[in-house]
This record gives structure tokens, C-alpha cells and sequence, in this order.
């Protein structure tokens, strides 16, 4: 049996009449947030990660279309999810990858941004997936790059693959993504994943609610540019209220600088979604968390593993949508 899927691409898309992504002006090159996404790009992304999670399926999970090309991820900072995810993507499509750990590279001896990517693109990456601490980071690097850069997160500013896995598994379970309420709860101030997937989830239609602490709450013009509105409330009961997804997010104490609200402990009793505070939320609400999850804090380890919590399929599904973004991204053929 053939897996030749370069030469038969329908074997590998066949549901989806996916073109390469298109900007406004031209083929897009890199995925640097949401923004400047289309429903119909959305669209393609999303039915092209159903066809790669058949291709996941099959007994061998592994076809040749990226032959070849070479994925380095550079993460200037941790990650277990994104890294792998997007490692394990770049396998599955045969292309080859490297990972360069900042710790561990030339970063430490002073080599800068700049002249680390220009390394990596004269050794001959055709993707540069990148994490930094600083909001903005891959917008220089791909201004720089004849390579792909694909965002996987910059500081508290986007982490546009998230919200593109997000947006697939609300639709997986849930049939739509148009017209659902979605509660986005936690350190919303300090969230890369919130602001990205303001933009997915408002592009998509869905009514997104902002809840957390008044301090960790920022104002309604936060997201700069997002051409439509969202609720905001201190509330949890009032968040959660007819909610279909409840989104929960952990504290990230690596970005504050302390005093934002009185202790943990607080942010628990007022917060943390437990089976008490769950069962009065819709019947079959969806919880999701991007990860990595503080049990006990922001949720309660018994909501974690209940059979309304998708946590870990958004995992899973973090392969399919990074193998159909470098898909999408390489421009072969539909
Ligand atoms: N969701 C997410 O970005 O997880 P990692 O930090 O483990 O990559």
C-alpha cells in the first residue's frame, strides 16, 4: 500500500479543499498571532487538522510530505506541550527537526536574537518555531527570515497555535464554535492565550466572558485592534453562567511583579472551579486549559479528570493542528 502522500495529497486532506494560507496581499509566510487572520484561512486550518488526525489514526502515523525540510524549534523559554507537539507534527510529516534550547546555546554566550536566527537560517531551517519572554520577539525575527516563523508564544502577547487547537477541539465537541458562550477565567492580564483566543474565538462568532480578580482583569481595550467586544466580570457565578466552555487559566506568578491580589489561597475560595461551583454551571459545559495546569489553584483536580474536561484532547489535538499549519504554511498543493 502506497503512503505516498506528496504525489496523492487527497490521501492526505480528504475533507478538506484546503488552499495554502493567504493573507490580504500574499501567500502567508508566518504565523505570528491571529490577527490577521481570515474565517476562510481558520477554515482551511481546521479542516485540514481533522485530516490529519485520520492521518494520526492510522497504524503507521507517518507520511512523506515534508521530506526534506528542516523545523527548528528555539525556546527561550519552557514549554512541554507546544515544543513536543510541534516536534512530534514536523515527524509525522517527515520533515526533519532540531531543537535549540537558549540555556544550552550560543544565547548564553552573549550571541544575540538577530545573529542566532541568521545561524539558524544559514544552516537551513524552512521553519523557525519560536518562544520568547518578550512580547513582539518574532515579528523581528520574521522580518529577517526567508524561513516560516511560527509564533509559540512571546511574552504575555500571543500564542496564536493555541487558540487555533482550541478553537478545533470546542468545535470537535461541540459541533460549532458560532454563537457559544465561552468563559475565559484566571490571570487574564498576563495572558497570551486569552488575547489570542479573543481574536480565534470572536473571529470564529463566539461570545467570549473575561473573568478574574479586578487587578488580574485588564480594561475592555486591552487587545489591540480586536474589532469586536467581550464581557468582563469579577464574578465567577456570573462568568460561568450559561456558559458552554469554561477556559481556565493559571496565575502566571513569572510575570507579575507581586501584590495583584492577597494570596493564593484567596484566589482558591474565589476562583478555583470546583464540583460544587461546576454543577451549577450548564449541564455538558466543556472545561478546558491550555496548560500547564495548577491543580488545587485554578482547578480542582476532580473537574480536571471529569468527563466534561477536554484538557487532554486539546493535547492531543495540539499534533494535528501544527502538522496542518506546516502544511499549510509549505504551500504544496490541495
Ligand atoms: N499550552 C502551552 O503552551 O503549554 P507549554 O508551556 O507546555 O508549551
Amino acid at each position: 500500500m502506497s503512503i505516498e502522500v506528496a504525489s496523492r495529497p487527497t490521501l492526505l486532506a480528504p475533507a478538506a479543499p484546503a488552499a495554502p494560507l493567504q493573507t490580504r496581499t500574499k501567500p502567508r509566510r508566518h504565523v505570528l498571532d491571529l490577527d490577521d487572520f481570515s474565517v476562510q484561512e481558520v477554515e482551511a486550518v481546521l479542516q485540514t487538522t481533522a485530516a490529519m488526525k485520520d492521518v494520526l489514526q492510522r497504524p503507521i502515523k507517518k507520511v512523506p510530505t515534508l521530506r526534506g525540510k528542516t523545523l527548528v524549534t528555539l525556546f527561550y523559554e519552557s514549554s512541554t506541550r507546544t515544543r513536543v507537539a510541534f516536534e512530534l507534527a514536523a515527524k509525522a510529516l517527515g520533515a526533519d527537526t532540531v531543537s535549540v534550547a537558549a540555556q544550552s546555546s550560543s544565547v548564553t554566550k552573549g550571541e544575540s536574537l538577530i545573529d542566532t536566527i541568521r545561524t539558524l537560517q544559514a544552516l537551513g531551517a524552512d521553519f523557525v518555531v519560536m518562544r520568547h519572554h518578550q512580547a513582539g520577539a518574532p515579528y523581528v525575527v520574521a522580518e529577517e527570515l526567508s524561513a516560516s516563523v511560527i509564533n509559540a508564544g512571546d511574552g504575555w502577547h500571543a500564542h496564536p497555535t493555541q487558540a487555533l487547537l482550541d478553537l478545533f477541539t470546542i468545535r470537535e465537541r461541540l459541533g460549532r464554535i458560532d454563537g457559544l458562550r465561552v468563559a475565559i477565567i484566571g490571570d487574564i492580564l498576563h495572558s497570551r492565550v486569552a488575547r489570542s483566543n479573543l481574536w480565534g474565538l470572536g473571529l470564529m462568532g463566539a461570545n467570549v466572558v473575561l473573568c478574574g480578580p479586578p487587578t488580574l482583569l485588564p480594561a475592555s481595550d486591552f487587545c489591540d485592534g480586536l474589532p469586536w467586544t467581550f464581557e468582563r466580570t469579577y464574578r465567577l457565578d456570573e462568568a460561568i453562567e450559561g456558559a458552554d466552555v469554561i477556559m481556565l487559566l493559571r496565575m502566571q506568578l513569572e510575570r507579575q511583579s507581586g501584590g495583584l491580589f492577597p494570596s493564593l489561597r484567596e484566589y482558591v475560595r474565589t476562583y478555583a472551579l470546583t464540583e460544587e461551583r461546576l454543577a451549577r454551571a450548564k449541564p455538558g459545559v466543556v472545561i478546558m486549559h491550555p496548560g500547564p495546569m495548577n491543580e488545587g489553584v485554578e482547578i480542582d483536580p476532580r473537574v480536571a479528570r471529569s468527563t466534561q474536561s477536554v484538557i487532554e484532547t486539546q493535547v492531543t489535538n495540539g499534533v494535528a493542528v501544527r502538522m496542518a499549519l506546516l502544511y499549510l504554511l509549505s504551500g504544496l498543493p490541495a
